[in-house]
């Protein structure tokens, strides 16, 4: 887990300011060279979810330390890593809802796209009649750090259930569609690989069905620890959970079968902190409020998820520890932090750091209460680059029309 010395924070932030992200570039090329040792005895193609951090000079990373390919959510998703030189057969479109515009720009695009309804099929069926597609289905089981990014589960918005299995056939039939790939993705955050081996099987049950599979695609979700006194999932684990189950299919089926998963949060969170600067202390009700000239505006999972980012003040190293609240610069009362951290001495002017924020920050910030979005700093070798500029009010702006 990545945190900067005090020195190099210093000196960043001196040129750049707060708040301000840092990302490290040793700790991405580790934990790429983690899942692809972990999977590599089932020769599984690794696709990162850009959706994570879409950062191109994060993404240049991944793609440079081995990671095969990009998991898009959309049309400007794919753009982009076209733009970093991946060929089509190296992305997969997995959308939500796509337009009949989307799918029509990402076919045109020769890109296969991984669809989880009846109505996509049959709209994507008739625009290009004789084409390949990827199915999502619904496992029917689902984890997550949230149940806002559970996804597996039957009552959520993703997928085919697998009651739909036999229409999906039908369709196929009428429109000459072949299916290549089932994929499934049962949520964001899960540590325990009983579950993510249920869905497995259930991928490979479904995968039976159907005569033209070329790949099965687990999807992401691998847990990241967020708190550095729990322990980190071990992924061996999961990779030999599902041995047995892929094993026994790829015998068993008449065509070679490639293996896909499509982490994101995995590859990214531990390698970036959130920098950030206290402005005001103040008690009230019990509670001493450490305020920072960050906010939700940067970084929304703590808010939207409740999620836990550790924090440690990097200006002290004394352990003069404080139970305190550190809450953000957004006039909302759930611009929180962390509801209970400890923190060394904290005192106004002091530089905090707010981890493993690598996933899911930069790239889900907003411009909320015309706050910036934050710069970005890469770490390479102790030496730092600006890799993502401060944003100016007139940038904020510009997309306002004739308002002076
Ligand atoms: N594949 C598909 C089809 C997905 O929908 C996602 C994430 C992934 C892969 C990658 O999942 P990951 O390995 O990053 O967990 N904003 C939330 C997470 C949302 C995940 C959405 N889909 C968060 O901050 O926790």
């Amino acid at each position: 887990m990545f945190k900067p010395e005090l020195n190099l924070a210093k000196q960043i932030i001196d040129k750049y300011g707060t708040p301000i992200y840092v990302t490290d570039t040793q700790t991405i090329k580790d934990k790429s060279s983690l899942i692809k040792n972990a999977f590599s005895n089932l020769n599984m193609k690794i696709f990162y979810a850009i959706k994570a951090n879409f950062n191109p000079h994060i993404v240049k990373i991944i793609k440079n330390s081995g990671i095969y390919g990009i998991d898009a959510v959309s049309v400007n998703e794919i753009i982009l890593a076209l733009e970093l030189g991946y060929t089509s057969e190296q992305i997969i479109f997995t959308p939500s809802n796509p337009s009949d515009d989307d799918m029509l720009q990402v076919g045109k695009l020769n890109i296969l796209q991984n669809l989880g309804s009846i109505s996509e099929i049959k709209r994507f069926g008739k625009m290009f009649k004789g084409c390949e597609i990827s199915i999502r289905i619904c496992p029917e089981l689902g984890a997550g750090e949230s149940k806002k990014v559970t996804t597996g589960n039957i009552e959520s918005k993703f997928g085919l259930s697998i009651s739909e299995i036999d229409k999906v056939k039908t369709i196929c039939n009428k429109y000459n569609i072949k299916i290549v790939g089932i994929h499934s993705h049962i949520g964001s955050g899960f540590y325990n690989s009983k579950i993510f081996k249920q869905s497995v099987t259930a991928v490979c049950n479904i995968a039976k069905k159907f005569k033209y599979i070329k790949f099965l695609d687990f999807g992401g979700g691998f847990g990241v620890q967020y708190n550095p006194n729990n322990i980190p999932i071990n992924l061996n684990d999961f990779a030999t959970s599902i041995k047995y189950t892929i094993n026994k299919f790829t015998k068993s089926y008449k065509h070679p079968i490639e293996l896909r998963i499509e982490p994101g949060k995995f590859l990214v969170s531990q390698s970036t902190v959130l920098l950030t600067r206290i402005t005001t202390i103040k008690e009230k009700g019990n509670i001493t409020f450490v305020g920072v000239d960050s906010g939700f505006h940067n970084l929304i999972r703590p808010a939207m998820y409740n999620a836990y980012h550790h924090i440690i003040n990097l200006s002290k190293q004394n352990k003069n520890k404080k139970l305190v609240q550190v809450v953000g610069n957004v006039c909302e009362s759930g611009d929180i932090f962390n509801k209970k951290i400890k923190l060394n001495d904290p005192q106004e002017g002091d530089i905090l750091a707010i981890l493993t924020t690598g996933g899911y920050g930069s790239s889900m910030s907003s411009n909320y209460n015309l706050h910036n979005f934050a710069p970005e700093v890469l770490v390479t070798d102790r030496k730092f680059k600006l890799i993502k500029k401060k944003q100016t009010f007139e940038q904020i702006m510009s997309n306002f029309i004739d308002y002076k």
